[in-house]
């Protein structure tokens, strides 16, 4: 019988399938499998037919959506034209990646699993469903989903059994070895591809959009830093509506990618290429590449790291104390241990090489793409209109600091990069892509929009009123908070010239300018008249957006009590009417932390 080749398929938004897969790359290794990895929407699904060992690691995202790797595939897999039994050489396993929090918990790997079975593939056995709620339990969902799976796979290939594993101490091999070069001579291109007109924006062509302004809004003596940032995107094709995002890959910090090379006593301006080991997977690395454009565009060493790298840091350590910690952080005993040490103060991976400097100064470097992730793309609402700003795409963004235990304040890589950028400097350009939002708002003239949106909240909110300002659409509420009237109040002009237009009904919270605090839900209870009329008797839809604390919950609540106090609805009606406007998309909500 044939060796078969296993291939791990995944689909992930923040990497922590792709993490998975990459586990389960390094058991089929120790396994002496052959074995290919890559993001779904790298795969030429044509092939499918053909293959015969399949496992798709496959994260559900927001409101039950597949992640931004694998939206192709699925298109794809669910056209109605595919033949029932055309997967029927195929075997394979889903491993689902959810949240329990969300409603539609693990609902991308369910579906897969079902439609995997339905085109006649066999499943070799129930779908995994972990669960990222329990840190600790989901690696021990996942753990027992894949004894079980190996079980079955080796019952389909006997003879497998017979192979003596890798034993844990021998290292596996790197995913790419590094060849420096010696001619320094040689041009290293390092700009991105820049796709011709007709291509699409994706994560695999992102557009390099110059920045055009990145303009402080807070008052100087405000605790937090908010920018608006404009890019042009003239020549890209990009199109977006109201609602829509935008994605970007930040950089590392200067100060960290030449620590990290201090670290590892490489020297930044060293070309390399990479040459795969034999498991076929992807890189948007240059080729030649420099360690600088490396550590700087690539490894993601500002991370919270996760326990595989500890894993394979381990297998590094010669000090003894350092590998009796990196071992234990690596075992499943070890893990509330590691909670404690790493996520909850929010140490990076830099940070952690400098704890065990023995250990990073034995580091291969050919294990680099191993042992760190790619810094993973962030979305931003876009807060502009094409039809106000043509060729152009802004966004607010607030720069993301705190504290924790640990003495060096946390910042938020996005933002922080995102500021640092000065077009003043000399051209900067970012490479982005667009993809559709949760948001949609309505298309008939006359129906009334109620927009809630304290602080970046109001984001998408200032591009829907923009695009509705320019289409005549002029029924529009928005609800704003903030802290202070004199110091984030952003964009107050632009209200108040709408308002002065009659294309906008404001109201205000701010929040700490008085001694009780004035929240946008308290505005919502106040105007409950007015927000009755609109809702009960002129259709309005509407909607919240903003960090998702307390706010979304809260705002719910008012309005549930506006339908109450103003509908003469009982609790429990005013709670299925919020449940039926939530089900026909007359109540959107966008979150996010
Ligand atoms: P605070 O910081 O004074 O508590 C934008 O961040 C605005 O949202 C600020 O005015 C902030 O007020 C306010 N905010 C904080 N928590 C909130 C909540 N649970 N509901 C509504 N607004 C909130």
């Amino acid at each position: 019988m044939s060796q078969p080749t296993l291939l791990v398929l995944y689909g992930s938004q923040t990497g922590t399938a792709q993490d998975t897969a990459h586990r389960i790359v390094r058991q089929a290794q120790r396994r002496r499998l052959q074995v290919q990895v890559m993001p779904l929407d790298d795969y030429n699904v044509s092939n499918l037919i053909s293959e015969s060992l399949v496992v798709f690691v496959c994260a559900t995202t927001g409101q039950g959506d597949p992640p931004d790797n694998m939206k192709n595939f699925w298109r794809f897999l669910f056209r109605k034209s595919l033949p029932v039994g055309s997967l029927s050489r195929l075997d394979c396993a889903v491993l689902g990646l959810g949240d329990s929090s969300y409603p539609k918990f693990n609902f991308v790997a369910k579906k897969l699993h079902k439609r995997l079975q339905h085109l006649g593939a066999s499943l070799l056995l129930p779908v995994g469903l972990a669960d990222e709620q329990h840190d600790l339990g989901s690696d021990a969902v996942i753990d027992l989903w894949l004894t079980s799976f190996w079980e079955k796979a080796f019952a389909l290939y006997p003879h497998l059994a017979d192979v003596i594993p890798l034993s844990e101490d021998e290292p596996l091999p790197p995913m790419y070895t590094f060849h420096f070069l010696e001619d320094v001579t040689e041009k290293v291109d390092e700009r991105q591809r820049i796709p011709t007109e007709q291509t699409v924006h994706s994560q695999s062509y992102p557009f390099p959009a110059r920045l055009i302004f990145n303009r402080r809004v807070t008052d100087l003596s405000h605790f937090q830093d908010v920018r608006h940032i404009e890019f042009d995107i003239t020549g890209s094709n990009i199109e977006f509506a109201a609602g829509d995002v935008v994605n970007m890959r930040p950089c590392n910090t200067k100060e960290d990618v030449q620590q990290f090379c201090q670290l590892l006593r490489l020297d930044p301006e060293a070309r390399f290429i990479l040459r795969a080991t034999g498991l076929l997977c992807f890189t948007r690395l240059p080729q030649p590449c420099t360690v600088n454009y490396l550590v700087e565009n690539y490894l993601d060493i500002a991370a919270v790291p996760r326990r595989s790298f500890f894993e394979l840091l381990s297998t590094f350590a010669t000090n003894e104390l350092e590998r009796d910690k990196l071992v234990e952080f690596s075992s499943a005993a070890g893990q509330n241990e590691l909670y404690t040490y790493c996520n909850r103060p929010r140490r990076t991976a830099l940070e952690v090489l400098v704890d065990f400097p023995h250990t990073t100064a034995e580091l291969n470097v050919d294990y680099l793409l191993d042992l760190f992730p790619e810094i993973q793309p962030r979305s931003f609402s876009i807060a502009s209109s094409l039809q106000a700003h043509p060729h152009r795409l802004q966004i607010l963004v607030a720069v993301v600091q705190y504290k924790t235990k640990l003495y060096k304040p946390r910042r938020g890589l996005c933002s922080t990069w995102l500021a640092s950028l000065d077009p003043a400097q000399g051209e900067v350009f970012v490479p982005l892509w667009v993809k559709k939002g949760s948001l949609k708002f309505p298309k008939e003239k006359d129906t009334p929009v109620i927009m809630v949106g304290p602080g970046t909240g109001v984001a998408p909110f200032r591009s829907a009123l923009q695009e509705r300002v320019a289409e005549g659409k002029t029924v529009n509420i928005l609800f704003f908070g903030c802290r202070s009237e004199s110091k984030d109040f952003y964009f107050r002009s632009e209200w108040e010239e709408m308002m002065e237009r009659g294309h906008l009904n404001l109201f205000t919270a701010f929040s700490r300018d008085q001694e009780e605090k004035v929240y946008v839900q308290h505005r919502v209870r106040e105007n409950a008249q007015l927000l009755w009329d609109l809702i009960a008797n002129k259709s309005a839809c509407f909607y919240i957006a903003g960090s998702a604390k307390q706010m979304p919950a809260s705002v719910g609540d008012a309005l549930k009590e506006v339908f109450q106090q103003e509908g003469g609805l009982s609790a429990e009606e005013a709670e299925q009417m919020f449940m039926a406007m939530e089900k026909t998309g007359r109540l959107q909500s966008e979150t996010w932390s």
